[in-house]
Order: C-alpha cells, then sequence, then structure tokens
C-alpha cells in the first residue's frame, strides 16, 4: 500500500473540523445569505457576488452540509442556517427561471448541492421546482450524434464540441430528476453521457484528459486537450479528482461493474503522482521540490469519490480506500484547513482555480487560494466520516 505509515484522520479532528466550519459558515451568513461567496478568495477571503456563476452552488451546500451538523448538535443556528438555505433556494429558482447565466452544463454543481439538498433535507417545493427546471436546461445540452452534454458555449460550434471530465459531477442531478418526475429521458442522457466520457477521458496510463472534442458531423472522438491543466498531456490534479469522484458515481447510478475497474485505476494514479503530504499540485506532473501551488480541493474531491465508492466495494477493498480517504483528510485537516477566523472567511487554503501556464488556454485567478468547491468538498468528506451521509448528488 502506497503512504502506509500516514496517519489517518482520528474521530476527533473529524468533529473538530466539522464544528470549526460549521461555526465559521454561521460567522458568514450576515454577509452572504442574501449574496453567495465568489469562486476563490482574495488574500484568504472571499467577496460577495451575485447568484451569476458556476460555483455559488457549493456556498449554500455548505450551509446545508452546517445545518445538518447545528441541527444534530441541537445548536440553535441550525434555525438561522435553515433560514439562509431556503433564502438561497429563491435565488436559485429566480436564476433559472430568469436563465442567468445557465448556458453551460454546471447544473449539476449548482443545483444539487443547494436545491436538491434543501429538497431532501427540509421538503423545499421551490428546491424541487428549481432543480427541475435545472435538469431540464442541462438536457439541452445533449448531442445525440456524439452521445454527450456539451459543457461550454453555443451548441453549433465545431470548437466547442467538446465535454470535460468535470461533467460528472453534474449528471447525478439527472438522475434525480428522473426519479422524481418518473420520467426516464433525464437519465437515459445521463447513461449515454457517462458511457462516452468515461470510454474517452481516461488515457492507457489512466490519468485523463481534462476535455475531449468530438467530430460534430459523425460524433467520433477526436482528440484531447487540456484547460486548466499545465499542458495538453499532463493530468490536472482536479480533473484526476473529478474523475475519481465520477467513477464512484457513475457506478451509483448505472450499478456498472466496469465502472468500480475504473475508479481504482483513476484513484491508484492519482496516488502515485501525489506528494509526501498527499496533497497535490494543481497538475500531476508536479511534485515535491517544484515551485508551483497545490490544488488542496482535489485531496478532498478524491476522498469523498473514495468514501462514496467504499459502499459498494468488498470489505477488504473498502478498508484500503477508506484509509486513503482518512490519511488526506488528516493532512488537510493538519495542514491546508483554516483553524483561526481572523486568518480567513473560508475553510481550506492553497487550492488552485486556474493557472495559466506556457501550454494552457486558462485564465489566471484563484490560485493558491480558498475555492469555493474546495471549502464544500472539504466538509462533505468531514461529513461522510462523521456519519452515514445521505448524499446531496
Ligand atoms: N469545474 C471547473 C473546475 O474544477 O475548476
Amino acid at each position: 500500500m502506497l503512504f502506509e505509515n500516514m496517519p489517518v484522520i482520528t474521530g476527533e479532528e473529524v468533529e473538530s473540523g466539522l464544528r470549526f466550519s460549521a461555526e465559521q459558515v454561521v460567522r458568514n451568513l450576515p454577509e452572504f445569505t442574501y449574496k453567495f461567496q465568489k469562486a476563490y478568495s482574495v488574500d484568504g477571503f472571499y467577496e460577495p457576488i451575485e447568484n451569476n456563476y458556476w460555483t455559488t452552488g457549493f456556498w449554500t451546500g455548505e450551509i446545508w452540509l452546517a445545518y445538518e451538523y447545528m441541527k444534530e448538535a441541537g445548536d440553535a443556528a441550525a434555525e438561522r442556517l435553515r433560514a439562509a438555505g431556503e433564502i438561497q433556494i429563491d435565488s436559485f429558482l429566480e436564476r433559472i427561471e430568469r436563465k442567468i447565466e445557465v448556458d453551460h452544463h454546471d447544473m449539476g454543481f449548482l443545483y444539487s448541492p443547494s436545491c436538491v439538498a434543501g429538497y431532501k433535507l427540509i421538503g423545499s417545493k421551490k428546491g424541487r421546482e428549481a432543480a427541475i427546471k435545472a435538469a431540464d436546461q442541462l438536457i439541452t445540452r445533449y448531442h445525440p450524434v456524439g452521445e454527450f452534454i456539451q459543457a461550454w458555449g453555443p451548441m453549433d460550434a465545431p470548437e466547442n464540441y467538446r465535454l470535460i471530465i468535470d461533467c460528472l459531477l453534474n449528471l447525478p442531478l439527472l438522475y434525480w430528476a428522473s426519479e422524481e418526475t418518473g420520467d426516464g429521458k433525464y437519465r437515459e442522457i445521463a447513461e449515454k453521457h457517462i458511457h462516452t466520457a468515461v470510454k474517452n477521458v481516461i488515457r492507457e496510463d489512466y490519468s485523463t484528459w481534462h476535455t475531449f472534442f468530438f467530430n460534430m458531423e459523425t460524433g467520433a472522438p477526436d482528440h484531447g486537450a487540456t484547460c486548466q491543466g499545465y499542458r495538453d498531456g499532463s493530468a490536472w490534479a482536479r480533473g484526476q479528482a473529478w474523475g475519481i469522484y465520477g467513477c464512484a458515481l457513475a457506478y451509483k447510478y448505472t450499478g456498472r461493474k466496469e465502472y468500480i475497474e475504473n475508479f481504482k485505476h483513476v484513484t491508484q494514479y492519482f496516488l502515485e503522482h501525489l506528494p509526501k503530504d498527499m496533497v497535490p499540485f494543481w497538475d500531476l506532473e508536479f511534485t515535491d521540490g517544484d515551485d508551483q501551488p497545490r490544488d488542496s480541493s482535489s485531496a478532498s474531491i478524491a476522498a469523498c469519490g473514495m468514501l462514496e465508492m467504499i459502499k459498494s466495494m468488498e470489505p477488504e477493498d473498502a478498508a484500503v480506500y477508506k484509509k486513503y480517504a482518512m490519511q488526506l483528510m488528516k493532512s488537510v485537516y493538519d495542514n491546508y484547513a483554516v483553524k483561526d477566523e481572523t486568518e480567513s472567511n473560508g475553510l481550506v487554503l492553497h487550492s488552485t482555480y486556474s493557472n495559466h501556464s506556457p501550454y494552457n488556454t486558462c485564465n489566471h485567478y484563484g490560485v493558491d487560494e480558498c475555492n469555493s468547491w474546495g471549502d464544500y468538498f472539504y466538509m462533505e468528506a468531514l461529513t461522510r466520516l462523521h456519519k452515514d451521509w445521505a448524499l446531496y448528488w
């Protein structure tokens, strides 16, 4: 086993990390009830934004995770959190009705941890309505010829005719919508996309492509390319982490055993390319000694994927991946998590959103900062270690 001697997070550390996180969310409510946290902090502090970016669902997801924790603890703050979550759901309903910045595939990131969560936890009817509308929006991006959901940009442009690995996390919204409405069309599209994505984004050595293009006329696979990774042939750390969690969810929803094998392979590649403290650099090309930023969010995302996958594994395998998840979270908790609210209004430092390199096409922002999803998945991973969590995805 890799990292044989790395310590695992203890029950007390899980509890303390969760308590601090829930309290930090409560401290943030005055500023972030009618507003949302920006995707990334600047010098450790998030600014408030309107509900108009692909990441705002993560902040609402943190509110719901904090609500769950505080409710269980019998803390009066639970009611404030619930009220804030409902206010945010109103905003998500308005956003999807007015189609504000929803012409992309991130409907799951937006609507699962906010509206599906609110529906599951408190029976929010508005949450249900908003999430079904978001699922309707998401399936408008499906290409029947290529059999995938297009990530970004206008649907009729060959230069946009691609999927991205991140989208695997957007598909549980479609399974949920089929379950809720009794209409199988959402599930059928999700299944086609999963199959096309997994078949093409995983390379022979089990590293992954961030994005993959198809031929617009024939739908045939064309080529992989990065956007946020260091270079085309490298493995963007968060893409690999989305792949780990994505394969676990693909198995959960399809029951196809091949996705467990895919999970094992992409996880192995991730683990083999981690530095000594197990928290990856922003691209798995880099390791100890490289002067490059980390992406702590990838560690928490990968841990969540492992903790989901072990539910369907034989005990021997489950023990192995549970240990890895607990080691990852120990390192994030010890070395990356915010412990003092004067240092940051976020939860986890040293995450990287979009790091421009000479070989990629992305903008440069949110580098070595808190990232909204890094905070959300940190809380999700701790919650998964704390109890048998009913997932929002
Ligand atoms: N889904 C975009 C990102 O992970 O940065």
